[in-house]
């Protein structure tokens, strides 16, 4: 059975199963929590979600949604513009894409940084869901899942469901770009690792040193942040699957898309580029 899948509006919440959708006014709340306990991994951005714009503020968005958008002209062959960013995080992509022209659409895992994705872009709708099984009802032209959070799916069959599972909602001709996390051979155990973010009203240091256990990453990161009301210590467990070329290349096959890999790619990780065929 597929995962619940809660879908945000201003003013109402659609609420999607298997195919099934339900409308719900709902004033403009985000929905209650009960979908935290069924959503695995849903809680990794809890406690850090307002603080993500402010530790990736170096990141140049703007530079990678004109590269994604240059990608997205020379493979797809759908008429369409409707684009789903998968993972879409704070929807900073999405803001910048949005400004080539794409209908968009996010979805996400992490209702907190949903809510500032809704923040950021008030009149784009947001999905809750699990990108191994979320179930949109409808097909886009461009799907994008970005910043190597397909690592997130941990095992490799859950990479096959998850790549096999966005190739669903791609129209034929259709395109879905992917970048990866790290494989075993590229990442290394035992790296320190700090983030320090030092504006006026807000001092962040964050640090962890990486870890792994068998084909899995793990960073648990120790969070001290300050702001003029106090100073706060926590940390958050983040565990990702280190993935082969071989078995992304060999994921996308098994979904049927004719895919491409791009080394380089946005930043360095690489990019498979999928193509779905024309019927
Ligand atoms: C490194 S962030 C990338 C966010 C965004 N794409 C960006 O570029 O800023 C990883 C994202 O993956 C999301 N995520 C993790 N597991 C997920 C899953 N199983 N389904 C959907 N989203 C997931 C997290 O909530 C988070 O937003």
């Amino acid at each position: 059975m597929s995962t619940p899948v809660f879908y945000f509006q201003p003013t109402k919440i659609h609420y999607l199963q298997q195919h099934r959708l339900m409308s719900l006014r709902h004033g403009g709340r985000l929905h209650p929590a009960k979908d935290e306990r069924i959503l695995p991994g849903c809680g990794m951005y809890t406690k850090s979600a307002e603080l993500y714009d402010a530790i990736y503020s170096e990141k140049d968005y703007q530079a990678e949604a004109r590269a994604i958008n240059r990608l997205i002209w020379e493979h797809r062959r759908s008429t369409g513009n409707r684009l789903l960013d998968v993972a879409c995080g704070t929807a900073k992509h999405l803001e910048y894409l949005s400004q080539h022209q794409y209908s968009v659409l996010g979805v996400d895992i992490s209702r907190e940084l949903l809510a500032v994705a809704h923040q950021r872009c008030p009149g784009v709708d947001f999905y809750v869901g699990d990108m191994v099984d979320f179930d949109m009802g409808f097909q886009v032209d461009a799907l994008t899942c970005l910043f190597s959070a397909i690592g997130y799916v941990r095992t490799f069959e859950r990479l096959q469901q998850a790549i096999g599972n966005m190739a669903r909602h791609l129209k034929p001709g259709g395109v879905m770009i992917v970048e990866p996390w790290f494989s075993p051979d590229t990442w290394t155990p035992g790296t320190l690792h700090a983030t320090v973010i030092d504006r006026p009203d807000l001092k962040i240091t964050r640090m962890t040193i990486s870890d792994m256990q068998e084909r899995t990453s793990i960073n648990v990161m120790h969070y001290l942040v300050g702001t003029p009301d106090g100073i706060t210590y926590f940390t958050e467990r983040h565990e990702l699957g280190l993935f082969t070329h071989h078995e992304y290349m060999d994921a996308f096959r098994r979904a049927n898309l004719d895919v491409i890999h791009d080394p380089d790619g946005l930043t360095g990780r690489g990019l498979y580029i999928g193509r779905n065929a024309l019927e």
